[in-house]
């Protein structure tokens, strides 16, 4: 049952964002970076505040686990925004969207924090997917394999003559590794 819930809400945002963005992956990742920075956030908050709620040790690693991991998407958005500056329509979508999945993933996290990773491993397979399709893209020529942008050079310690395809896949492993995490924080 959880899983359907956490399978069902990913189809559903992915429904979305495929309809919003069809193949415009540059406006697409910048857009949903800004939304993929939003879970981490909330759970390593909510984890902090019950570990001084209950006056217990926090759950080992977890908190700065969630927070480096809000920390890593945020740094994706500042290398995509380098890459795709969105038009004003999607500037607007960023900042309602935040506003409604913080709240809407605030209370899903107090109900349900299980299924709330369930959710977020489930987008970052969704991520990972979409990334590929990016590289594909790139690889065929259909987008252009600029150079990468410094701050992605440096954050992933590229060569100086890296380009966008070798960001791109760094970007990927990326969502895998947390796509993996919150499977196995999930537990189920
Ligand atoms: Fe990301
Ligand atoms: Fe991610």
């Amino acid at each position: 049952m959880r899983d359907w819930i956490a399978k069902s809400m990913t189809k559903f945002f992915r429904f979305f964002a495929d309809t919003f963005f069809a193949k415009r992956y540059g406006h697409r990742a910048v857009v949903l970076e800004t939304i993929a920075g939003v879970p981490g956030m909330v759970a390593g908050m909510l984890i902090h505040l019950r570990s001084l709620r209950k006056m217990e040790r926090g759950n080992g690693r977890m908190i700065h686990q969630m927070l480096e991991e809000a920390e890593n998407e945020r740094k994706h958005l500042m290398f995509f925004i380098e890459i795709a500056q969105p038009n004003q329509f999607e500037r607007l979508l960023i900042v309602m969207a935040q506003f409604i999945f913080w709240h809407f993933y605030l209370v899903f996290y107090i109900l349900a924090p299980n299924t709330a990773h369930k959710m977020i491993a489930y987008f970052e397979e969704e991520a990972v997917r979409s990334y590929d399709e990016y590289i594909k893209l790139i690889e065929e020529g259909t987008i252009e394999n600029v150079q990468a942008p410094q701050l992605a050079i440096e954050y992933y310690m590229l060569n100086k003559d890296a380009t966008l395809l070798d960001m791109v896949k760094c970007v990927r492993d990326d969502e895998r590794k947390h796509s993996q995490v919150n499977h196995r924080i999930a537990g189920f």
